[in-house]
């Protein structure tokens, strides 16, 4: 079974800011099929509450923060606070995942595959 990992990415920093970059199969271990972002969240907000079947993604912290937990099947946890725009999280299939958010969080992810209803497990006694 594949594990999350927390992934740096590569940055440029110099007094104009920071400019972080990736490419598919080299700094994210899929190629992107799909890329959806998440503003105007309010504080503490929490979303997710499903696993994805054969979804990967890697979710991205742009600003703020974002409390991520994942459980297995197996019941592994793996808990990160996502608060750096260089740093992005994988998320394997069936991992269930939670995320809290900060209110300024601005959240990046990167899908393998296109969108698709049926790759979700929302009941939690599914899976
Ligand atoms: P969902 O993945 O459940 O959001 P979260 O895990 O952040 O709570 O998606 C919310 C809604 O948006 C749901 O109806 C599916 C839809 N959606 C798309 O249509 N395309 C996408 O790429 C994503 C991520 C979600």
């Amino acid at each position: 079974m594949k594990k999350p990992i927390l992934l740096e990415f590569q940055s440029k920093i110099d007094v104009r800011g920071n400019l972080s970059f990736l490419e598919e199969l080299k700094d994210v271990p899929f190629e992107i099929k799909r890329v959806y972002w998440i503003t105007n969240i309010p504080e503490q907000q929490v979303r997710g509450g499903h696993a994805h079947k054969t979804d990967q993604q890697v979710i991205i912290c742009l600003k703020g923060r974002v409390q991520v937990l994942l459980e297995s099947k197996a019941q592994d946890l793996f808990e990160v606070e996502l608060n750096e725009s260089n740093q992005g999280l994988y998320i394997p299939p069936m991992w269930w995942g939670k995320m809290v958010f900060s209110q300024d969080a601005l959240l990046l992810g990167l899908s393998s595959e296109e969108f698709s209803e049926e790759d979700y497990i929302r009941e939690r006694d599914k899976f």
